[in-house]
């Protein structure tokens, strides 16, 4: 199975993520910029925990090398910063393309060359959002950085389908997690329940699922893709009573 690295694995759906890959028998890097959760989430796993900013070009390249070669990366680590494009900083909107899009890239860039030399090649998996496809007003860079995720992977596939390495990505709809529990309140979930063709909000496990399809050799052959797992949400709204 091998050595699968998933960043922002410390909680949420970065935490389902490495739970089901250590079920399956990957052995786990769990990485996290709170090195509590990345350690605690290792530690539940049997693997490797590690603090590390994915922003930070020059950290992702050390970790890299204490880590050694990996067989699976995962690029989970992401954030938002909701408000009107008119109004959002700097910060806000720097924050949120360093994390969602360089940081994804500079993981790529870190560990695709030991995946690479092996021999054998690797994977990449990368988290886009359904918020790609359903743009709401408010949702500041969020959307774009998600779409520059979609590209990427296609870009990426491209490039590094000579390499033997596969990248995909995974986009999750609505999930419940602590982050999203943070801002919606039970009658925003109830909507959305509602409304939802699955009836649903999404679980961490429906997600960890996707990407340990797109990890396993059942994918051998699918590369450059986009998996929506988000109960039809970015499909169509139905209007249940
Ligand atoms: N939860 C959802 O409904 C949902 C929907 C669509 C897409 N997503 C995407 O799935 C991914 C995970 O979302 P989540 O809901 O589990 O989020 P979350 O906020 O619960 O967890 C994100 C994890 O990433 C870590 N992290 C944040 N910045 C980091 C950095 N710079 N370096 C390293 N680690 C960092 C956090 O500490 C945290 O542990 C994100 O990319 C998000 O955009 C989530």
């Amino acid at each position: 199975m091998g050595v699968a690295v998933v960043t922002g694995a410390g909680r949420g759906l970065g935490l389902g993520i490495t739970q089901k890959l250590a079920k399956l028998g990957h052995t786990l890097v769990a990485v996290d910029i709170d090195e509590e959760s990345a350690l605690d989430a290792a530690a539940s796993v049997g693997g490797r925990g590690f603090c590390c900013d994915i922003a930070d070009r020059d950290a992702v390249r050390a970790l890299a090398e204490q880590v050694g070669p990996v067989d699976l990366l995962v690029n989970n680590a992401g954030v938002w910063r909701f408000g009107p494009l008119l109004d959002l900083d700097r910060e806000a909107i720097e924050d949120v393309v360093h994390v969602n899009l360089l940081g994804t890239l500079w993981c790529v860039q870190a560990f695709v060359p030991g995946m690479a030399a092996s021999g054998s090649g690797g994977v990449v998996v990368n988290l886009s959002s359904g918020a790609a496809r359903m743009h709401s007003p408010g949702t500041g860079i969020y959307p774009v950085t998600k779409n520059a995720i979609e590209a990427l992977t296609i870009q990426l596939a491209v490039e590094l389908g000579p390499l033997g390495v596969r990248v995909n990505a995974v986009a999750p709809g609505s999930i419940a997690t602590e982050a999203t529990a943070r801002i919606l309140t039970p009658a925003d979930r109830a909507e959305r329940e509602r409304t939802i063709p699955a009836g649903r909000m999404g679980r961490p496990e429906d997600i960890a699922d996707a990407v340990a399809y797109l990890a396993s050799d059942a994918a051998q052959y699918v590369t450059g893709q986009v998996l929506y797992v988000d109960g039809g949400l970015t499909s169509g709204r139905v209007n249940r009573s």
